[in-house]
């Protein structure tokens, strides 16, 4: 039992499209519905005293879906950044972003860049938004810049260590606590890898749609009946 607060919560917000399915609604409307729950559990986040949140909001697998999805996704993102999540600005979170910029259309682009740029200077938590993202990436992106640094002589091979990767990765983030994962798949699908080491998993058959505050309850109280070892033996 740790009986703490996660200080960084990751989720993979899986199902939306299943959830319209099963409904005979068009999969966009889990999407739609899927961002309405995302705007409360952030607020929910923040008052539960956990600091960083991590989504995962499009992959860089995502875009071989049809282009009527992935569109309606990306003006969904433009509507969402500029409306929900008023109420995590006023509560001081500081939002960023996690993937590669490019196939992002200067839309997309201007409503992240407006979302960094008015709360760069929040001290409160952090939002961190993984849009376009893939894991290995995001290694790969930190091992060239790593390779950088070392050809202009900054850096030198015996001063890498995992504190110089992670200041590399896309935000230079806290390892990831607890990670949950909805709709009943069991596996990563290439999210935040390197801030992955060591979190707790959390899988749940209910879809992103059905998610509310009492199944982030159910995660959080599992979370604090796990007994992290971190390769140690409890005496
Ligand atoms: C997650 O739901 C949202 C995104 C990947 C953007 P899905 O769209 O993957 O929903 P399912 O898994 O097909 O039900
Ligand atoms: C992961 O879900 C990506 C997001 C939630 C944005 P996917 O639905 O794309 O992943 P797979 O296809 O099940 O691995
Ligand atoms: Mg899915």
């Amino acid at each position: 039992m740790n009986n703490e607060v996660p200080n960084h919560v990751a989720i993979i917000m899986d199902g939306n499209g299943r959830w319209a399915q099963k409904r005979g609604l068009k999969r966009t409307k889990g999407h739609q519905k899927g961002a309405e729950v995302l705007k409360k559990i952030s607020e929910y986040v923040y008052d539960k005293k956990i600091k960083v949140l991590s989504v995962f909001a499009f992959s860089t697998e995502n875009w071989k879906r049809d282009k009527e999805e992935v569109d309606y996704l990306m003006n969904l993102f433009i509507k969402v950044f500029k409306k929900n999540f008023d109420s995590i600005k006023e509560k001081g979170v500081k939002i960023v972003f996690s993937g590669l910029k490019d196939k992002l259309s200067d839309k997309v682009l201007k409503a992240m860049d407006e979302m960094t740029s008015e709360t760069k200077n929040n001290e409160n938590g952090i939002f961190n938004i993984c849009l376009n993202y893939g894991g290995q990436d995001e290694i790969v992106e930190a091992t060239k810049k790593i390779a950088k640094e070392v050809q202009n002589g900054t850096l030198d091979i015996s001063e890498i260590n995992s504190k110089v990767l992670s200041k590399n990765m896309f935000n230079n983030l806290p390892p990831i606590d607890l990670m949950i994962r909805t709709s009943g798949e069991f596996r990563i699908s290439n999210f935040m890898l390197w801030q992955l080491a060591y979190a707790e998993l959390y899988f749940t058959d209910v879809l992103w749609p059905d998610f509310n505050e009492e199944e982030f309850d159910k995660a959080l109280d599992s979370f604090g009946k796990r007994d992290r070892r971190f390769g140690a033996v409890k005496k």
